[in-house]
């Protein structure tokens, strides 16, 4: 039998993708192949949470958009379910774009955008989207009923997607992503049947420094107020804030009787690199939940050699303080821990240098972390995760005492990415609390009174797993407790 050792040995030099190390998160949503972004469609539905997501099955590459969909009994384990909507038909020809997914009687319906390519392919200047109708019975398999708004209120608007639906009293309320020109605009619409929409108003429309575009909008009442949250195209960056290529925050307000919202200034809603187009759900309990895409347009994704990429963040509760949105991992995140890996305050560091944590590693963990910012006086204090042997590899969370901003670094993270993106901490007297969930290729850390976060995806390799304590000038940074977390996925 002849041999071709030579071409076998080629085949395996040039041919085939280096081996790279695994990113695939462990309890986290991501797709079982291929590309994913937005979270949409997040909805409770006989007795399960459903999460559908922008899905390009065929490909690591963005294109023709899909629903993905995974469900969950707890929100903690998930289960991967049939694609459930793809594109085309004559409304949704090269795209299902994002939506939302409600309950409406016995059954689940889907609101989506239908996208087309009037022009080349990617010629984002020559497109028609037309908000679609889908609905199941059994909230696996779905049936398209087309378009239910082919036209956007105004007939030079091009772009108009991503629809938000809620139910209010004895009506459906729609809320939409617009562009006219440059100036972005959101248009809310109602219905009694999902199927006929009537406009009512532009619920907003950006001025001066607002960006062009708005996209993923979702509006919902909280601890008494209205809540304008959207992801923004085009706001430029200014000192700390929105560094990132796209933004997703809110604004606080009132929807008035004329169906226009006021309210206070645009926030961002996560302070990490990657966050974008979070939608929220009314949970059965009254929580209003919010999931976002943990990964930003444009990012590196060295997954994709791994032949899938994109993932969502945690689940979120959203509370109001202030004037302010709040955010706290879901409360059933805690079954995910297994035995706790260290009893309240086991590892204390008030030195200078760094300080190895022999008992600690992981690369999915969640660790309670104390950092005791008011006798830092000078440099950084905090902590070193995923890092390697050597020290080379490494992804930074401290406070930087001279900016007295908390901050996560980048640098050092592994494949592709770098920055550094910080939240500002002055004046702090009392010790700050911090809940930090690492993920095979995350990071999330959450304030533990829920006044910010910091969310983004980093790339080490398998085996940076060690963690280390440093400091260099006064305070104290402590672990109170870690948990390797289990899969989440059944
Ligand atoms: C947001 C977004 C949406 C659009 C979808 C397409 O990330 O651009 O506006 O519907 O992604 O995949």
């Amino acid at each position: 039998m002849p041999v071709f050792p030579d071409l076998a040995q080629r085949t395996l030099s040039e041919g085939s993708a280096p081996l790279t190390p695994d990113f695939r998160p462990g309890y986290h949503i991501a797709p079982p192949t291929g590309w994913m972004n937005d979270p949409n469609g997040v909805v409770y539905f006989r007795g399960e949470y459903h999460v559908f997501y922008q899905h390009h099955p065929f490909d690591t590459s963005w294109g023709p958009m899909y629903w993905g969909h995974a469900k969950s009994r707890d929100l903690v384990h998930w289960q991967h379910l049939p694609i459930a909507l793809q594109p085309g038909d004559e409304f949704d020809r090269h795209g299902c774009f994002s939506g939302s997914a409600v309950v409406c009687g016995d059954s689940l319906a889907l609101l989506y955008t239908g996208h087309t390519w009037l022009g080349e392919v990617g010629d984002e200047r020559s497109i028609r989207q037309v908000q679609c109708l889908a609905s199941s019975d059994d909230g696996v398999h779905f049936v398209k009923h087309g378009a239910v708004i082919e036209t956007a209120p105004d007939a030079a608007i091009m772009h108009f997607r991503d629809p938000k639906v809620w139910r209010d009293g004895e009506h459906w309320y729609l809320i939409a992503g617009a562009r006219l020109g440059d100036v972005p605009l959101l248009p809310l619409y109602r219905s009694s049947d999902l199927r006929t929409w009537e406009f009512l108003a532009y619920a907003s429309r950006g001025g001066e420094g607002d960006g062009y575009m708005w996209e993923c909008p979702d509006l919902f009442r909280l601890d008494g107020q209205d809540v304008l949250l959207y992801s923004p195209q085009g706001m430029q960056p200014d000192g700390f804030e929105r560094l990132n290529r796209f933004h997703t925050g809110y604004r606080v307000g009132r929807l008035d009787s004329d169906w226009r919202f006021t309210g206070g200034p645009f926030i961002e809603l996560d302070n990490g690199h990657d966050f974008y187009a979070a939608q929220t759900l009314l949970a059965a309990d009254g929580r209003r939940l919010l999931w976002a895409w943990l990964d930003m347009w444009e990012s590196p994704m060295p997954s994709k050699a791994q032949h899938w990429c994109g993932m969502l963040g945690l689940p979120r509760e959203l509370q109001l303080h202030e004037g302010r949105l709040h955010s706290y991992p879901a409360r059933e995140l805690t079954a995910l821990r297994r035995a706790p890996l260290l009893v309240d305050d086991a590892l204390c560091w008030d030195g200078s240098g760094s300080q190895p944590l022999a008992g600690l590693s992981g690369d999915r963990l969640e660790i309670e972390l104390q950092l005791d910012v008011a006798g830092c006086r000078d440099g950084r204090l905090g902590i070193a995760l995923r890092c390697s042997a050597d020290g080379q590899e490494q992804t930074l969370l401290y406070y930087d005492a001279h900016l007295q901003r908390l901050v996560l670094d980048r640098s050092r993270s592994g494949a592709g990415v770098s920055g550094q993106r910080s939240v500002a901490l002055a004046p702090v007297r009392e010790p700050l609390l911090l809940r930090v969930f690492l993920d095979r290729s995350s990071i999330e850390v959450f304030a533990a009174d829920g006044s910010f976060s910091l969310s983004s995806r980093i790339y080490p390799q398998p085996d940076s797993l060690g963690l280390a304590l440093f400091g260099s000038s006064g305070g104290r940074v402590a672990v109170h407790q870690a948990w390797q977390l289990s899969s989440g996925w059944v």
